[in-house]
């Protein structure tokens, strides 16, 4: 049973039915999955999802779909753990990690793969494709092969290593376009009018994708003892996921998951060398002006974010916060949470943490907020960043006089 009601324009509210579709035909806005909220408070409860699968298809009636036929390597429900040590170093009193490093090819996206593609395969599109920075490629290709769809994944050029060949290993079609993300993406939106059977997975099934982001709202407050935190750090590429985080937590009161509508604050985090919705909001403006990125966060590479308009009506409305932070302090964000909670996060966590810091250095974030950062991909993916700073503390011959030579040294300094 799904309780999809209809997508619906964001800007003018013309209805559509829920085919491959993501612009208004009238304005051009986006469309936005809309549904029957009353039948599903009737049917979900905090039992009901606790008895589900421990993977994003648990929150299954609040997601896009109507059947059963998943495509699913087992995303979500990735560990929210308490982050004592880190929330020290930084002066929180309670802060969380929500480590989405875990997940079936390392990264949020395979939340945002599984629900587009299960969707796509509903409506009977056999080809998956997407316009990647890296991430989306993995999620995708891996997705596509476990469901025997054929796949063509686009990316820039310049990627790193590991992620061109995590993409490749799983098969299908690589393409790599001499050009950054919004050339890839501009090209993606023309390919994918030429073939409308193809379900590209973040164009025109985009409105389905998007709403995969919803389950890392659920699982934090599911995994809070069914509340909320004060305040989320969240990563912004396109500024999707920001957007639907917030919807999600929205959507738990009003099926009545929630005992109180609280209000959560929703800050983004952005690299300085492409910060275009940061900067938006430090200047007080409502247009987001695109720019050309340069920063080793790839992932969030970016210049003009699809989603970077409502991500900052959010990030306002819900009183929060957007900061960039410098490349260096993208390093040294990946050391700190490493260092402290054990955790290996590619570029875009080391954004996050330092971003995390800053807001709270600025006092934007209280000492005293419950806040929760969402680390949404693995450092395996991007260690080229650490590469020039990183190697063996000493290399020695095999030979007990020398190691004790190093250790004499490094006790006396
Ligand atoms: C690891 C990681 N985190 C966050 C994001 C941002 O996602 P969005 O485009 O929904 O803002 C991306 C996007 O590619 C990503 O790869
Ligand atoms: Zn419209």
């Amino acid at each position: 049973m799904a309780y999809v009601k209809a997508l619906a324009c964001k800007e003018c509210g013309q209805e559509y039915e829920a085919k491959a579709l993501h612009v208004c035909e009238f304005c051009f806005g986006p469309l936005e999955v809309s549904y029957d909220y009353e039948a599903i408070s009737k049917v979900i409860s905090r039992e009901s999802i606790a008895n589900g699968p421990p993977n994003i298809w648990r929150y299954k009636d609040l997601l896009p779909v109507f059947g059963n036929d998943f495509v699913s390597l087992g995303a979500g429900f990735t560990p929210l753990v308490r982050a004592e040590r880190l929330g020290n170093a930084l002066g929180l009193d309670e802060l969380w990690i929500k480590n989405d490093t875990l997940n079936p090819t390392g990264s949020f996206k395979d939340r945002v793969v599984s629900v587009a593609l299960t969707r796509a395969r509903e409506l009977g599109l056999k080809i998956a494709a997407c316009a990647s920075t890296g991430n989306l490629a993995n999620s995708v290709a891996a997705h596509a092969a476990w469901a025997n769809m054929d796949s063509y994944v686009f990316i820039p050029a310049n990627l790193e290593k590991a992620k061109v060949i995590t993409t490749s290993v799983y098969g299908g079609n690589l393409i790599a376009i001499d050009g950054n993300y919004d050339d890839v993406n501009r090209l993606c939106a023309e390919i994918a009018s030429e073939e409308p059977d193809w379900a590209f997975v973040n164009v025109n099934v985009r409105t389905y994708y998007a709403e995969g982001s919803k389950t890392l709202a659920f699982e934090v407050a599911e995994q809070l003892g069914w509340q909320v935190p004060d305040h989320v750090v969240v990563p912004i590429a396109s500024g999707s996921q920001l957007t639907k985080i917030h919807k999600g937590f929205k959507e738990l009161y009003k099926v009545g998951l929630l005992d109180h509508e609280a209000k959560v604050r929703i800050s983004g985090a952005q690299a300085f060398g492409c910060s275009p919705v940061a900067t938006a909001f430090e200047k007080g403006l409502d247009v987001i002006r695109p720019v050309k990125p340069d920063t080793i966060a790839k992932s969030l590479a970016i210049g003009n974010p699809a989603d970077g308009y409502y991500a900052l009506e959010v990030i306002r409305n819900s009183g929060g916060s957007c900061g960039s932070v410098t490349d260096e302090e993208v390093l040294a964000g990946i050391r700190l949470l490493a260092s402290t909670e054990g955790i290996f996060a590619e570029t875009a966590g080391g954004v996050t943490i330092a971003t995390l810091a800053k807001l709270v250095r600025e006092g934007v974030i209280n000492k005293n907020e419950k806040t929760v950062a969402f680390i949404t991909g693995n450092g395996l993916k991007t260690v080229e960043a650490l590469e020039p700073t990183s190697g063996p503390t000493t290399t020695i011959s095999p030979s007990l006089d020398e190691f004790f030579e190093f250790l004499h040294k490094k006790r006396s300094e």
